[in-house]
């Protein structure tokens, strides 16, 4: 009865040039293992759950990427979205798909382009968690040591005295603004989202039916032509009239049944140049190197990398992102890497 659900929709943008709209940064070999990351994913999630009981939700545009990638994969476990939604809708299909299925399905939802590196704690965890959703009514998360004020994430506020290994969350709280991040990180009680949620099929929707009625009525609409030749037709209709939002915002700020599993394994959501850099094993100079061939002189702490295996000769430069592609060469401050988001927006304007 496990499942999963990888969201390989996003667009990586704080990772251009690499990652773009044409080829997301799941797509790519961010770390220079020679898989991608949705292959390492993939791979990861086969160690618990059936193969062919995992389904890609992922815009229509990447459809082919996803087979080519991912040749296990048959074309129907590709859940392909006719417009970008953010996650709660894509979610809400595919539990309905999965459930018309397997009404007892017990599903991971997983990011497809985070690092996890210790893959036997991870499944492990999964294993536990998925014994928890499968007896009871709740909406797990994996929670995270948190280390910094990081406004990018999720922060989930959680009974420590509680001596279960699955603990009650107070409440989550989706993206604060820097002094409320700082100010949960100061009592000590608050674990980060790591985004990869387990539930049943019948827990999260009923979630949705109580805390997204609109959407649901939407896609419960369509329920006796999923999974036949007639979902397309309904899917690129009525998927656009959904509303833009993601679980976080949608469900888990919402609803009184969530717990934390405090997560035993180190994590990575690769977000952006930086952590990849965090990630990367080091060179003498402790510069961070994917592909090229580098003469690094008075240079550390860069991140570079190049598409090819092109040799990158720098002199003088600390804490720089060198990202080379055939097209495009950034140079770009490490401290301002956030910015990459908004400098893209500028050079789509200029060029
Ligand atoms: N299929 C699909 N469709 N996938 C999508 C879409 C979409 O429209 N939008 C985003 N995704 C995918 C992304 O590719 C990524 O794998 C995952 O869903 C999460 O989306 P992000 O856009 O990366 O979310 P976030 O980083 O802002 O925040 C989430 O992750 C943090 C941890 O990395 C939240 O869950 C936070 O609470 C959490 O801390
Ligand atoms: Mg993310």
């Amino acid at each position: 009865n496990y499942y999963a659900i990888l969201m390989a929709g996003g667009v990586g943008s704080r990772f251009w040039p690499v990652s773009t709209t044409e080829f997301p940064k799941q797509f790519h070999d961010m770390l220079g293992t020679g898989e991608t990351l949705i292959q390492r994913t993939f791979s990861r999630l086969t160690k618990i759950i059936p193969k062919e009981n995992i389904f890609i939700l992922t815009n229509q545009r990447y459809n082919d990427l996803v087979l080519e990638q991912l040749p296990e994969v048959q074309q129907k476990q590709v859940v392909t979205e006719p417009a970008m939604r953010n996650t709660a809708p894509c979610i809400l299909y595919a539990s309905l798909k999965i459930q018309k299925d397997n009404p007892d399905a017990v599903m991971v939802v997983a990011p497809s382009d985070h690092w996890i590196e210790d893959e036997t704690a991870f499944i492990a965890n999964l294993e536990q968690s998925f014994i928890a959703c499968s007896k009871s009514d709740i909406l797990m998360t994996l929670g995270i040591q948190p280390t910094f004020p990081n406004t990018g994430y999720g922060y989930i506020h959680y009974d420590k005295e509680s001596k279960v290994a699955r603990k009650k969350v107070i409440q989550f709280t989706e993206k604060p603004d820097y002094d409320t991040a700082k100010q949960f990180l100061s009592t000590g009680n608050y674990l980060w989202n790591a985004g990869i949620f387990i539930w049943s099929a019948k827990s999260i929707i009923t979630a949705f039916s109580r805390f997204q009625k609109e959407m649901t009525a939407l896609f419960e609409k369509g329920i006796q032509v999923y999974n036949t030749k007639e979902e397309g037709d309904f899917i690129n209709t009525n998927y656009p009239l959904a509303e833009n939002i993601s679980i976080d915002y949608a469900i888990l700020e919402k609803a009184e049944n969530v717990y934390v599993f405090p997560a035993t394994f180190d994590w990575n959501d690769l977000g952006t140049w930086g952590s990849l850099y965090d990630k990367l094993d080091k060179t003498e100079a402790n510069n961070a190197v994917v592909n090229a061939n580098v003469l690094a002189v008075n240079a550390s702490n860069n991140m570079i990398r190049t598409s090819s295996d092109k040799i990158v000769v720098v002199d003088g430069l600390e804490d720089y992102i060198i990202v080379d592609k055939e097209d495009v060469l950034l140079i770009y401050p490490k401290s301002k890497e956030q910015d990459i988001k908004v400098v893209l927006k500028k050079v789509k304007e200029k060029y």
